[in-house]
């Protein structure tokens, strides 16, 4: 079976909705495996431009989508989702969306308090979303839960929200914010029942049919490994992993499904919310990057904050991740400049080191490393061949390969879905 992952190497939004797309149409079941509709991907098709945000990309193509467990699902935010699409032409419903039936669902209370906890935090707040990916990820480990399949049985979301309301009123209290009843949200999901119950099934039994009738599977990620809960630079991260591995436990296969895993990296790096970003720009270069690359979050519409591209953090998401081939995407923002910095590593205080470290303090010392290159004048945008690419671009996309110890196996220079310069196959294995 030829599966491919797909995750981001940097901070989120390296143009994975194109690659994935792309990948997608050559895979017949597309899976999300963890995240929730905190993520933003963005398909241009023809004259037709998608925003997707739980939906797998696949139903773009037409291919069988999947949520799988390891995602938070806001039933409002899917059946919106869903309703967008179709207005636009697409064709979605449960016989070509599937969804884990052991999914835990976002709850109007869960975004309630992830605002309240980020307005609490005040100056050091995450810069969450602030759809309840969190809080709706702390309840799931905490055991409360309320998961898909909890919407066929009304005895067992009765007791289940009692225990809900006890932990999450007391806590919305204390922050001084509004309260929930409990017959309001008992009323609301039965009411959803109906709509949501005809998606939900065992995908696990479905992936194995996939893996039995050697079908191409593609597992989506979402956010990138920056973000992962356990990788990133907590606590300015994600609630989920978002590294590869968790895409046999986000979906219910075992670790040999998930095939070759590509990690996607823009050529020069982003982030939105607060946090560590040691190659951040101040000046008109980030600016630059910021126009050029029209660098606003799908989701919230925030500017992204831009950098030079940091190979030391790529190569740190490259081992964690388990990355074997890189994507690098949007090479075209850097045309026209006449230098280009990679960072190679840190200084902190002092002593060289080549991974951006776990603690805060030790991060916020961290000083980069930079080698300098030459930029290229000429356009490489809708470039489709190694050939159209002026020789200065070859050699920051081979120094990049270098630093981050992969191999670039695709390159794409535009939006648009065939500017792509394929170096190798991710489904050939
Ligand atoms: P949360 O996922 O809403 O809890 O937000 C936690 C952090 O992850 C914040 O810094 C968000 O800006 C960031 N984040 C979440 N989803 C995405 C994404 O899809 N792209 C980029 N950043 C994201």
């Amino acid at each position: 079976m030829a599966n491919v992952a797909v995750i981001g190497a940097q901070w989120g939004d390296e143009g994975k909705g194109k690659v994935v797309d792309w990948l997608a149409s050559r895979a017949d079941v597309v899976v999300r495996f963890q995240g929730g509709h905190n993520a933003g991907h963005t398909l241009v098709v023809g004259n037709q431009t998608y925003k997707l945000s739980l939906l797998p990309s696949g139903v773009v193509r037409g291919k069988l989508g999947v949520i799988g467990n390891g995602v938070v699902l806001d039933p409002d935010a899917l059946l919106s989702e869903i309703s967008r699409v179709r207005g636009q032409g697409l064709d979605v419903g449960p016989h070509n969306l599937r969804i884990a039936e052991n999914v835990p669902l976002i709850l109007p209370l869960h975004p309630a308090i992830d605002k309240a906890r980020e307005e609490a935090r005040g100056e050091a707040k995450i810069g969450t979303t602030g759809r309840g990916i969190g809080p709706a990820y702390e309840d799931k480990v905490a055991r409360r839960a309320i998961r898909l399949c909890d919407l066929a049985e009304p005895e067992t979301l009765s007791a289940k929200l009692d225990e809900l309301l006890l932990h999450h009123n007391t806590l919305l209290k204390g922050l001084g914010a509004a309260t929930f009843e409990k017959q309001e949200l008992l009323d609301k999901l039965v009411a959803l029942a109906p709509k949501l119950l005809p998606y939900a099934e065992a995908v696990w039994e479905r992936l194995d049919e996939a893996r039995h009738g050697n079908k191409r599977v593609l597992f989506e990620g979402a956010q990138a490994v920056m973000l992962d809960v356990d990788h990133g630079t907590y606590p300015f991260v994600t609630s989920s992993n978002t590294v590869a591995g968790n895409a046999a436990a986000g979906a219910g296969i075992g670790p040999h499904g998930i095939g070759t895993v590509l990690g996607i990296a823009k050529a020069y790096t982003t982030r939105v919310g607060s946090g560590p970003f040691p190659t951040e720009l101040f000046d008109d270069v980030g600016k630059r990057l910021g126009e050029r690359g029209r660098e606003f979050g799908t989701v919230t519409g925030r500017p992204r904050r831009c950098g030079w591209f940091d190979a030391c953090l790529v190569r740190q998401a490259v081992k964690v991740g388990g990355i074997q081939g890189l994507a690098l995407t949007k090479l075209d923002v850097l045309d026209g400049l006449e230098e280009l910095k990679i960072c190679t590593g840190y200084r902190i205080e002092g002593e060289v080191v080549k991974r951006l470290p776990a603690a805060l303090g030790a991060q916020a010392k961290a000083e980069p490393i930079y080698e300098t290159l030459e930029g290229w004048t000429q356009s490489t945008q809708g470039a489709r061949s190694w050939a159209e690419l002026p020789a200065t671009a070859i050699k920051y996309v081979k120094r990049i390969e270098e630093l981050v110890e992969a191999p670039v196996t695709l390159l794409s220079t535009s939006p648009e879905r065939d500017d792509t310069i394929l170096v190798s196959d991710p489904f050939a294995g």
